[in-house]
């Protein structure tokens, strides 16, 4: 069934969400997600959400931590704009229902994170993320100006090439007339045509093996913007977590927060050393490039799998009140950690790049804004600063409406949108080719594309990854469509991305370093 609508999210976390709630005061909504309503990087966020409430606090001290974490690469527009508008953007997301925790005079309780100078992350014991996600599905569902589609897939944006015109790289004038969604009941490819279309996808942690980021995590939106020829960059720069927890053959990883690092915990080898003095002088609290890098050393130097966080001096009480579920799941592998260090590893967790955006979230495509994870706006530079994240989603989310809420007035639907073409595609004899190319991928992209590169590697890189593209695009051509071979030629366009950007980049800089390059 073919839709139309005035505002078209792809993706229910925390941007596609904030971004629906304001734009249904100027028209009708719609939301498509390809998992359950609820299901998202978002709902995994544990530490967060960083913004400037306290006395003690300036807007100054959280500019100039989040410019020193982005490297030198920051757009300091982009971050002033987003850490002053920090507090109206908190109010507002408390207005719909988050609860942030409180200490016994009714303040913010507020954590400490890597790389911040000072205790600013509000949160909800250790599931910020999904007392948000929480919150904003409540508001969505009582607003009678949003539908929300789970299960739908998009599967490409629609611009004029769909319409058998010419569409250049680089060309101003492309434009966005809605998605192409797969529909997990019908198995057909629905045309959904909007007036404005917003990318809320998310980020790519799936394109790895080791990684905190759930299943969804497959950088649809990078892909589909890749191939309409829009502008994306800092592919790059991939932030890797200090501190995943080593449970082996649980994927994705669960999560060791960086507050419990911030409430003191502290990185030890496996004989009970401390080592972050020899990388930082801010020890297990200096930025996450910093301290990945650091723990990375230390494994491939001792040949260990893992570096432990040691938390036995943490009251118990204290540790179970503001970690419970870190609490919960360590005990339920058998770790107390109380008594017990934690064994914990880097894994992929956040695309600082994306789609490329200016101060309004709009694309190079027109009538498409992107926000949240899959967008570039320039806030992160070549390192996000902890907890940043959620905050830009907001923000951005915000801007969008703004921006979009006017440009809707004088867009029309665009008419002659051919349907799908499915002609000649067939059901898949074997699925396991997909699933082996999609763990081949992200194998590859965890040996050779990882924290630290070299030129060796990312040419390995690329030449196996050219491989399993042909391989996919073969398949592609002649299959029925379905959501897994969708997101492996998405994982394979963003590896692709990545590794085309790192081999470009001729200088050491945040999260990308090379053995081959100088440090800037
Ligand atoms: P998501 O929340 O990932 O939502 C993307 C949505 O798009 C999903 O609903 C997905 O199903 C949908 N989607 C994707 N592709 C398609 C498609 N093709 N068709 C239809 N739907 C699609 N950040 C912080 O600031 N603080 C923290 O404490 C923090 N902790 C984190 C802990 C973990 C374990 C992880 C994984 C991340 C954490 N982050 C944190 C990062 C942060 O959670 C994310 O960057 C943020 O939630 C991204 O929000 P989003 O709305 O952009 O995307
Ligand atoms: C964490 O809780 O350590 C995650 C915070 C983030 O990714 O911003």
């Amino acid at each position: 069934m073919d839709r139309n609508t005035d505002f078209l999210v792809i993706g229910s976390g925390i941007a596609g969400l904030s971004f629906a709630l304001k734009a249904s005061a100027h028209g009708k909504v719609l939301i498509i997600t390809k998992a359950a309503a609820d299901e998202s990087n978002t709902k995994y966020a544990q530490g967060g959400i960083a913004a400037v409430t306290a006395a003690t606090d300036s807007f100054e001290e959280h500019i100039i931590d989040t410019l020193q974490c982005g490297d030198g690469l920051c757009d300091e527009k982009a971050v002033r704009m987003v850490v002053s508008e920090s507090k109206k953007r908190i109010e507002e997301i408390i207005e719909w229902g988050a609860q942030f925790d409180k200490n016994a005079d009714g303040e913010y309780d507020l954590a400490r994170e890597g790389g911040h100078s000072k205790h600013r992350v509000l949160h909800h014991k250790d599931n910020t993320g999904f007392e948000i996600e929480r919150a904003l599905l409540e508001s969505i569902r009582v607003n009678p100006n949003i539908e929300v589609l789970s299960h739908h897939f998009a599967v490409d944006i629609i611009t004029q090439h769909h319409l058998g015109e010419e569409v250049r790289k680089g060309t101003e004038n492309i434009e966005c007339f809605g998605a192409y969604a797969l529909n997990y009941q019908t198995h057909q490819v629905e045309i959904i045509r909007a007036k404005i279309t917003v990318m809320a996808t998310g980020g790519a942690g799936q394109v790895y093996k080791t990684t905190t980021n759930p299943l969804i995590a497959t950088g649809d939106g990078m892909a589909m913007v890749y191939r309409a020829k829009g502008a994306v960059d800092h592919m790059e720069f991939v932030q890797f977590h200090p501190t995943a927890l080593f449970n082996p053959g649980e994927s994705p990883c669960f999560l060791i927060s960086e507050a419990v690092r911030g409430a003191g915990a502290i990185l030890k080898t496996a004989d009970g050393e401390e080592f972050m003095q020899k990388y930082d002088d801010r020890k297990s609290l200096a930025s996450r490039d910093i301290v990945a890098r650091a723990i990375d050393n230390e494994m491939k130097v001792r040949g260990d799998e893992y570096v432990y966080l040691d938390c036995r001096h943490i009251p118990e009480d204290e540790f179970i009140r503001h970690f419970p579920n870190i609490h919960q799941k360590c005990l339920a592998i058998g770790i107390h950690p109380h008594t017990d260090m934690i064994p914990v590893l880097p894994a992929a967790h956040y695309f600082c790049g994306g789609i490329r955006v200016d101060e309004n979230a709009l694309s190079s495509i027109g009538q498409l804004y992107a926000v949240g994870e899959c967008a570039c706006t320039g806030l992160h530079g070549a390192n996000r600063l902890a907890s940043n994240s959620l905050l830009e989603a907001l923000v951005y989310s915000h801007r969008a409406y703004l921006h979009a809420s006017l440009q809707a007035k004088n867009v029309a639907w665009r008419e002659g949108i051919p349907a799908w073409d499915a002609e000649g595609t067939k059901q898949p004899g074997e699925r396991v080719l997909i699933t082996h190319n999609r763990r081949e991928l992200q194998s590859l992209m965890s040996n050779y594309v990882g924290i630290v590169r070299s030129d060796e590697r990312l040419k390995r890189a690329l030449e196996r990854t050219e491989i399993i593209y042909r391989e996919t695009e073969m398949l592609y051509e002649k299959t029925v469509l379905s959501p897994e071979l969708c997101e492996l030629r998405n994982l394979i366009n963003v590896a692709y991305q990545v590794i085309k950007a790192a081999m470009a980049r001729r200088v050491n800089v945040g999260l990308h370093y090379s053995t081959d390059l100088l440090t800037s």
